[in-house]
């Protein structure tokens, strides 16, 4: 008998955990769920309502108009999840340089993070999912079977944002790309609520050095050994 696993992977910001995720849930047939993304959603909104901006930030407001914020995923055609604010898709905006300059902002409030988390749970309930984001092996599924914290030098992390971002001709500068990454590391590591930290029981996976083929193929040894215990 297999057995039905959750993975949670974790990590800094643009290590390629969304890379690792969604082809680990595409071998093994799970659900694949970028937690980032709902925290970009809810990032959206807020700029959306000019509750945020630069240097203001109606957090009052914005707290009271959280609960009426909705955020799903859909497959679009080629079975690839996007996501879905207040039933418009949102997937190409919450990618830009203006929403991951306010979100971890917007990610640090613990209203946030409790309807977030809650609805991550619940996408988790049947498990046969593969998570990523910050805290998922910490606090959405500390009970997950496999439990993967990915790391890459700084650098290296920068230079795939950029090429990622200019790939869909996304005007940006290395620079300013390099610095939202060290603050968002900070931002995200410091926090008080749900800081972004290695779960003791975590497989540390170090991809600056190696392929994402060679990835997976870790991830997957780790992840077929559970399944096959039965
Ligand atoms: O994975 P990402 O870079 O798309 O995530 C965007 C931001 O969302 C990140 O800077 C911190 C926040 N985040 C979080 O606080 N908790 C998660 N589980 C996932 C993301």
């Amino acid at each position: 008998m297999m057995k039905i696993i959750i993975i949670a992977i974790d990590g800094f910001s643009s290590c390629g955990k969304s890379t690792l995720a969604r082809q680990l849930a595409k071998e093994l047939g799970y659900i694949y769920i970028d937690s980032g993304a709902m925290y970009r959603a809810v990032t959206l909104s807020a700029l959306q309502n000019n509750l945020i901006g630069k240097d203001f930030f109606d957090e009052k407001q914005f707290i009271k108009k959280l609960p009426g914020i909705s955020i799903k995923f859909e497959l679009d055609n080629n079975f690839n999840p996007v996501t879905i604010l207040n039933n418009k898709n949102v997937e190409d905006k919450i990618r830009n340089i203006e929403v991951s300059s306010y979100v971890s902002i917007i990610s640090k409030l613990p209203q946030v993070r409790e309807k977030m988390v809650a609805l991550q749970r619940d996408m988790g309930k049947n498990k046969a999912i593969v998570m990523d984001g910050r805290d998922i092996g910490t606090v959405v599924f500390p009970e997950a079977e496999i439990k993967i914290f990915l790391t890459a030098d700084l650098e290296i992390r920068a230079k795939r944002r950029y090429d990622e971002l200019k790939a869909k001709n996304i005007k940006v500068d290395f620079d300013v790309i390099k610095a939202n990454i060290i603050e968002r590391d900070n931002i995200d590591r410091l926090r008080t609520n749900s800081p972004l930290k290695k779960a003791p029981d975590s497989i540390i996976i170090d991809n600056s050095n190696i392929s994402k083929q060679e990835q997976l193929k870790i991830a997957l040894a780790h992840a077929k050994k559970i399944i096959n215990e039965g």
